[in-house]
């Protein structure tokens, strides 16, 4: 059996998750890793018998991949996405596509171009409570939605810099604007507002609070907050005619869906390891087996544009509209 030979870019948290998840694979080899931190780069080498690089540029250059995993922090893409469509290899990339619109929608445009295989880590998209919400939500439209990511400021030192997250709605919450849009459709327009920070790190604002308007006519808002010392709710509710679904996270394995009709109530609760489903998923794009991933680069396009519209709204004070970014 061949086995497919893949790369990793950043050896952060994420990363040593998804390593974790390609390790236990029989059919995929881990042959590189790189981060700006050489010495991050070859602890992670070493623990996985791989070689390390000081940077994703040379290990593009370097190494012969079937695929690459980008694991870097959101003001780091750009080149690495243009450096692996340049040489033909497919790539994993995690969420946020990048701080910007800009950035996303240039290389949105080269992957499409290219026809290169793409998947993005809106890893909600894998879990099973989130596959039985669209089937509830089929037969029963949300007509409200309100979201939730009330969290503590994440200690790495980039987060809570907006030039180099993007924001909090920007880093965090687009899992939530993501789901939102999965399960209820594109959004047609956002006004929001925001507090600033106050606690001298950073310009993150301490909260923000989105409005929406789906082009389903559904309504809702979204809100976020890092002011705690501990990850109080991250959450999507919805609302529909007699029934209301809730979905929580409270780690990556940790999910769960509360269903409420006139019946009574239903809680299912949920271990499933996301990660791995969709590094899996990829594995098989790549294998052929699966024709594309449930979130290449175009469909997370649409959710980071809203996530954009978001904050830029709340900075702004205005009321973006969506309709020209295909909603
Ligand atoms: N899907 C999820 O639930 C999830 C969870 C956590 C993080 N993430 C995303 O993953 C990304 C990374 O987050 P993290 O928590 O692993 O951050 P991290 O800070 O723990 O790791 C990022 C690593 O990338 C390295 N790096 C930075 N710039 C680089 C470059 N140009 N080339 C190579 N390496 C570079 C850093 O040195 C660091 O080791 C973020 O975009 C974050 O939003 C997604």
């Amino acid at each position: 059996m061949r086995r497919l030979r893949v790369g990793c870019v950043g050896t952060g948290f994420i990363a040593g998750k998804h390593l974790h998840a390609l390790a236990g694979f029989d059919d995929v080899e881990v042959v590189a890793v790189a981060d700006a931190v050489p010495e991050r780069a070859r602890q992670a080498a070493d623990r996985i018998g791989a070689r390390a690089h000081a940077d994703g540029l040379a290990l593009l250059d370097n190494e012969d991949l079937d695929a690459v995993w980008l694991c870097v922090p959101p003001f780091a893409h750009g080149a690495l996405e243009a450096a692996a469509i340049d040489r033909g290899v497919p790539f994993f990339v995690e969420k946020p596509l990048a701080t910007d619109l800009a950035v996303a929608r240039t290389v949105a445009d080269r992957v499409a171009a290219s026809g290169l295989a793409t998947a993005v880590g809106y890893h909600w998209r894998h879990l099973g409570p989130v596959q039985r919400a669209a089937e509830l939500l089929a037969g029963e439209p949300a007509q409200l939605v309100t979201g939730y990511w009330l969290d503590k400021t994440p200690g790495v030192g980039w987060w809570p810099h907006r030039d180099n997250s993007g924001s909090q709605v920007i880093e965090q919450t687009t899992h939530i604007f993501d789901l939102a849009r999965h399960l209820v459709g594109d959004v047609a327009t956002v006004a929001a507002a925001e507090r600033p920070a106050e606690d001298g790190r950073g310009d993150v604002p301490a909260a923000a609070s989105a409005l929406l308007r789906f082009t389903s006519g559904a309504v809702g808002s979204i809100s976020s907050a890092r002011v705690l010392g501990w990850r109080h709710r991250v959450a999507l509710n919805l609302v529909a005619e007699g029934l209301v679904v809730e979905l929580t996270e409270r780690s990556l394995t940790d999910h769960e869906l509360r269903v409420v009709t006139a019946d009574g109530e239903d809680v299912i609760r949920s271990d499933e390891d996301p990660i791995l489903a969709e590094d899996r998923e990829f594995l098989d794009v790549l294998l052929g087996r699966v024709s594309q991933a449930r979130v290449p680069y175009d469909e997370a396009l649409r959710t980071h544009a809203l996530a954009c519209a978001a904050d830029r709204a709340a900075r702004d004070g205005t009321t973006v509209s969506l309709l020209g970014e295909g909603a």
